[in-house]
């Protein structure tokens, strides 16, 4: 798949939140991705439905939500609701029962199913649920705050996962979560990562249309 930039809106300004999503629609990024913290999988919390809700009336783009919460199974139809497109659940959230009534849910409601793993979760933990689910989420940084520096451990899991996505001929594609910068995008896509989410890379500058345009041309 050709390079995909989705801007982390955990990163806008949030009292300009509008602006913003009209600075993504504006640029060339692929989607708008939505970072839900409930304080309890992760220590942080950042929004829930109304600030998505609000994001969603603007946005030209698919929704792509990151659900860092615990029982993610509960709210499901709720981002399907708001018009989400993909939506990722954590495997470290769920038990083998609960990771594959989630995947179904996600399916059934017509939304892409990714399935994300934390820094410590190993790559080979996904090779049962490679051929159900349309993405793995890899982690860059710990979940619960943008602004953090890339683990460097993440490019060796991202080669693992794309050697037993192929080897599982499994129809899926990769996206990187955390700490992406313009340093590391290249490499990450050569080793098979397709979509990759940018917080700071994308908004700390004030000009996203410029930082997401670097993050493809790098
Ligand atoms: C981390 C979030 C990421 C994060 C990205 O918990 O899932 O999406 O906000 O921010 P940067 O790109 O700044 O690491
Ligand atoms: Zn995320």
């Amino acid at each position: 798949m050709p390079r995909l930039i989705a801007p982390s809106m955990l990163s806008a300004d949030f009292g300009n939140l509008h602006r913003d999503c009209r600075r993504v629609n504006r640029s060339a990024a692929g989607w708008f991705h939505l970072d839900v913290m409930d304080g309890l999988f992760v220590p942080n919390i950042s929004f829930g439905f109304p600030v998505c809700k609000a994001i969603a009336e603007v946005a030209e783009k698919p929704l792509d939500a990151h659900l860092m919460i615990v029982e993610p199974w509960r709210y499901i139809e709720r981002f399907a609701a708001l018009g989400v497109k993909y939506l990722s659940v954590h495997y470290e959230a769920c038990n083998d029962r609960h990771l594959k009534e989630c995947i179904k849910l996600i399916r059934d409601c017509g939304m892409g199913v990714g399935v994300a793993i934390n820094p410590e979760t190993p790559a080979e933990v996904l090779i049962p649920y490679l051929r159900s689910i349309d993405y793995v989420v890899v982690m860059g940084v710990h979940p619960g705050y943008s602004g953090q520096k890339y683990i460097p451990e993440t490019t060796e899991k991202v080669a693992v996962l794309a050697e037993m996505i192929a080897g599982a001929e499994a129809d899926c594609f990769i996206q990187v979560d955390g700490g992406v910068s313009v340093q590391i995008i290249a490499e990450l896509e050569r080793l098979g990562a397709g979509v990759f989410v940018a917080g700071s890379a994308a908004f700390s500058s004030g000009d996203p249309k410029a930082a997401i345009r670097a993050l493809l041309e790098a």
